[in-house]
């Protein structure tokens, strides 16, 4: 085989590829981010010829349902679509120390327990810290092996040895190959391992689990090219004082990519959280102003959130403006329609705005419940603890309409709430279906009314 060698410089950040070296990356405009990588060309050999290439009818194709297995928390399965699909390649991201590997060695705990062989494969880890994280978490039954190893032919090999059922590589960032020069967790590296890994899952119908750190900017370190490779993506994340973590999918080929699945770390691993509207309300201030429950759609999933707002006099000329756990910009638009709609002058006001828990809430159904918050805060009015809002606002003030409004009434009722502040649009076909208060609302002014 014909081998040339060449030099390519690499963005560690996204993965850009040049020829020469540059300060400033093109693509993601990070500086000083290019690093020197030497990657081999091979000729490729035993070219198919056209002749032996053929289209398919599509309706000829039979669909085989693909086989999920059943990682016997509920969490997860939903997050990945109803289980793990057999050879799938799946890369879970995350912060340092947010419980990727907790996560993953508790799975092939519950899986050891069936009839499947496990491998996993640790390049960070000694066989003695994993024996202490599996000690905390209970009993493996012996269908779970272990390899500290880096060097991914090796690897290779001893899958295509062993063929185990479910493998777990934690984590990319450590893993090498021979025929790549450059050091462990560069791009071409990551790259190149990566398709490896991607060969063992189709070819020999292996499920692969891979862990990827990720970089202060969230996403997977270095290369982005991963994220294209892959069949899902999933997220863990979390704030590290807090004892919860949020595992979203983020890319998934057999499956919905907005559900999220929630977890509560404890001293023996981690646990489903199953009614996280509970979990996020709890600990709610009782009497203060500022503070409203908002209804999210997490996927198919309806979760309640605290949304708290503070507005205070501005000591300086430029009013701060603050938002944790929802978009600044939103925020930033909502003020100015209760500004130019009902006539307060936020203008002069410093606004802090957050979900309480850490979440992130992206849904503008939210809308609503960011605005009344920020009024009651302004004009310290206390919103009654038994109320929940949902409703996107739109620039005139008028509140629309927003999907799944069942499911987020049944939820307010699931926990006990007595009102629910909704847009009137969405209310048609409710009567007589909840034993809830239902208050309908056009715009942002019928809204503060009701409060
Ligand atoms: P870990 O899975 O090692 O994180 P990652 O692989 O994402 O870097 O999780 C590390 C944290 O989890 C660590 O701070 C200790 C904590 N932890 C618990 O609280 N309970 C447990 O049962 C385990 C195993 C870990
Ligand atoms: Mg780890």
């Amino acid at each position: 085989m014909a081998k040339t060698k060449k030099t390519i410089y690499f963005c560690q950040n996204c993965g850009f590829e040049s020829s020469k070296w540059m300060g400033q990356c093109p693509a993601c405009k990070e500086w000083n981010t290019f690093a020197e990588e030497i990657v081999d060309k091979r000729e490729l050999k035993g070219r198919k010829e056209v002749k032996d290439v053929q289209t398919t009818i599509l309706k000829d194709i039979t669909s085989s349902s693909e086989e999920r297995i059943s990682t016997h928390m509920e969490e997860l399965d939903r997050v990945l679509g109803g289980g793990i699909v057999k050879g799938s390649l799946v890369l879970v991201g995350g912060d340092p120390g947010i419980g990727k590997s907790t996560l993953l060695l508790q799975v092939c705990k519950n899986l050891s327990g069936e009839d499947l062989n496990l491998l996993y494969i640790s390049g960070e880890e000694s066989l003695q810290q994993i024996k202490i994280r599996a000690d905390r978490m209970g009993e493996f039954s012996d269908r779970l092996a272990l390899l500290c190893e880096t060097n991914l032919d090796l690897i290779k090999s001893v899958i295509e040895r062993e063929k185990p059922d479910i493998v777990v590589i934690d984590s990319i960032q450590t893993m090498f190959n021979e025929q790549v020069s450059s050091a462990p967790g560069s791009v071409s590296q990551v790259r190149e391992s990566t398709s490896i890994l991607m060969q063992i899952a189709k070819g020999l119908g292996i499920t692969v689990f891979v862990v990827g750190h990720v970089t202060k900017e969230g996403v997977v370190a270095g290369p982005r090219v991963l994220e294209h490779m892959v069949d899902t993506v999933l997220y863990f994340e979390g704030d590290r004082h807090a004892s919860y973590r949020v595992l979203r999918g983020v890319k998934n080929r057999f499956g919905s990519t907005d559900e999220i699945g929630v977890f509560e770390m404890r001293a023996n691993g981690l646990k489903e959280v199953t009614n996280p509207s509970e979990f996020m309300l709890d600990g709610r201030p009782e009497g203060a102003s500022g503070s409203v429950v908002a209804c999210s759609m997490e996927g198919t999933r309806p979760i309640l959130i605290e949304i708290q707002a503070l507005v205070s006099r501005s000591a300086f000329g430029m009013p701060r403006r603050t938002s944790v756990g929802v978009d600044y910009n939103r925020v930033n638009l909502l003020m100015a329609v209760l500004e130019k709609r009902l006539h307060i002058p936020l203008g002069d006001y410093d606004a802090y705005v957050n979900i309480a828990g850490g979440v992130r809430m992206n849904e503008p159904a939210i809308d609503l419940g960011l605005v009344l918050a920020i009024y009651s805060s302004f004009k310290d009015i206390i919103i009654e603890e038994s109320t929940i809002c949902f409703g996107e606002v739109g620039l005139s003030g008028e509140v629309r309409s927003v999907n799944m409004i069942e499911q987020r009434i049944n939820e307010a009722q699931k926990l006990g709430f007595k009102k629910v502040i909704l847009p009137r649009v969405s209310m048609k076909n409710l009567e007589g279906k909840f034993d809830i208060e239902l208050i309908g609302v056009d715009n942002i002014k019928d809204a503060v009314d009701t409060i």
